[in-house]
């Protein structure tokens, strides 16, 4: 049995078996503390060993040599717990270890270790409270997000890993090849792609928007959830270089509906973790992010600010603060710009829309003023953007206009420039990244730490 249904079942006086792994172990002349910990839910259950009362001789041996993080099965009776912090615990007969740990060698023998340090052994580190909480609610995050498109009439859409388009036009993509890359350099050869395992150059996808949108303009609805990779050398805490993007499309919709969707996406997930992953939460919110659930429940019923790009870079131009880049309209917003935005103008999560077409991708739909498009970028404090949108262009003029300003290769996008030939409809999509809202969620500060095995520049060790 599961702890999680022990603890729900809690019948008092039944026989239990808990199989899972000793978290710490406390001797008191006869009586030995055995916290057993499955991580099918934060807490773990307390195993009271009586020797007093008499133990068989294989349990008095095992529980003699007994360390943190061996796994056991451990027998014996539910009985209400006299200790504080737990209504219940086991009153232990029996104790098998099925698989020793050397408590010379295992590295989480102290209660408390550094993220940093958890980080080098990411093999062991789901074992603490921490990261066994953000796997649980990183878990039921992606359940909600496919349960909330199920409900709205969403079809999830496998677009492919394997790419030959880049579809942010940003060239920040991994090559993947079987050409012997070493060999023609030793022999001076410059590759043949045409000889390469796809008969031409391909990469790893940097989204899934555009096969998405071949599919919204057939199911009419659709999203796409998968991983994404991006060779941008940004070593920060909100960057990797594979990542979990969920990526709606929806046709006949434009911006206004894209931000309600964006809007009630967040606060759905909000919500819903807040109810299903409640004792993970209340240890984010105790240990990690002082008053997160407070903060999330007063978003669920709040209503996000929206502001234009160019209200937004006039209301930073007259900011007191100092920002290391000025905002100047034409540029990017940078972090410390949608900081500023989130936590000093808005006080929560910002719709930042209608940007300036040359710091946004070729497809989105151009404005009247022929300078600004219709895009979206939600922010939220602490992390700044989490979410990337637009309304699509879908005229073909315009887009293929726009297409030859950016010098693209329009013949390499024919199959997506054809949605435009053939029953164009107005249609908008937006990119959420996965992991930048788990960051937002739990609080956990750095984005290594809510995915389990990390890949950033330089670090792909597991
Ligand atoms: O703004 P982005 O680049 O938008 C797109 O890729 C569009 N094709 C989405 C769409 O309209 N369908 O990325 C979307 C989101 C960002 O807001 C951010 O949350 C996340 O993806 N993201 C990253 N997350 C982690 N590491 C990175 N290197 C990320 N790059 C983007
Ligand atoms: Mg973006």
């Amino acid at each position: 049995m599961l702890i999680k249904d022990i603890f729900k079942a809690g019948a008092l006086n039944g026989e239990v078996k808990v199989s899972g792994w000793v978290r710490t172990k406390r001797d008191m002349k006869n009586l030995v503390f055995v916290e057993v910990n499955d991580g099918s839910c934060f807490a773990g259950l307390q195993c009271t060993f009586d020797k007093g009362r008499g133990l068989d001789a294989a349990t008095e041996a095992a529980l003699s040599r007994l360390t943190s993080g061996a796994s056991v099965v451990v027998r014996g009776k539910l009985v209400p717990s006299p200790a504080s912090g737990q209504k219940i615990e086991v009153a232990a007969s029996a104790l098998v270890v099925v698989g020793e740990a050397d408590a010379e060698t295992y590295p989480l023998q102290k209660k408390r270790h550094s993220l940093e340090f958890l980080r080098e052994i990411a093999h062991l580190r789901a074992r603490t409270n921490t990261f066994a909480a953000v796997a649980r609610v990183r878990s039921r995050m992606a359940c909600a997000v496919n349960r909330f498109f199920e409900e709205r009439g969403f079809f999830l859409v496998h677009t492919p890993i394997i790419t030959a388009n880049d579809a942010e036009g940003a060239g920040a993509m991994f090559q993947v090849t079987t050409l012997d890359i070493p060999a023609l350099a030793a022999a001076s050869t410059p590759p043949d792609w045409s000889r390469d395992f796809f008969a031409r150059r391909c990469y790893l996808t940097v989204s899934g928007q555009l096969e998405a949108e071949t599919y919204a303009t057939a199911l009419s609805r659709v999203y796409t959830f998968g991983p994404t990779f991006r060779a941008e050398n940004s070593n920060t805490a909100r960057h990797l270089a594979e990542f979990w993007m969920i990526e709606p499309e929806v046709a006949f919709a434009g911006l206004s509906d894209l931000m309600s969707l964006a809007e009630d996406f967040l606060k759905y997930i909000f919500a819903d973790t807040l109810e299903r992953s409640a004792d993970d939460m209340t240890f984010f919110d105790q240990r990690v992010q002082k008053g997160a659930i407070e903060n999330l429940e007063a978003l669920v019923k709040s209503k996000f600010t929206h502001i234009t790009y160019t209200d937004a870079v006039n209301e930073l131009q007259k900011a007191k603060d100092g920002f290391g880049f000025k905002p100047v309209w034409g540029a990017d917003l940078q972090t410390e710009h949608e900081r500023y935005l989130t936590e000093k103008v808005a006080g929560g999560p910002v719709i930042v829309t209608d940007y300036p077409k040359d710091i946004k991708a070729f497809y989105m739909k151009l404005n009247d003023d022929g300078k600004t498009v219709l895009a979206m970028d939600v922010l939220v404090p602490r992390l700044g953007e989490i979410i990337g949108g637009s309304q699509r262009e879908d005229d073909l003029g315009k887009l293929k206009k726009r297409m030859t300003e950016l010098r693209m290769n329009i013949e390499d996008y024919s199959w997506y420039v054809d949605l435009r030939r053939y029953g164009s409809v107005p249609h908008s999509g937006f990119g959420l990244g996965f992991e930048r809202l788990v960051q937002y969620l739990t609080g956990m500060a750095n984005i290594r730490d809510v995915i389990p095995y990390p890949r950033a520049a330089g670090q792909a060790d597991f």
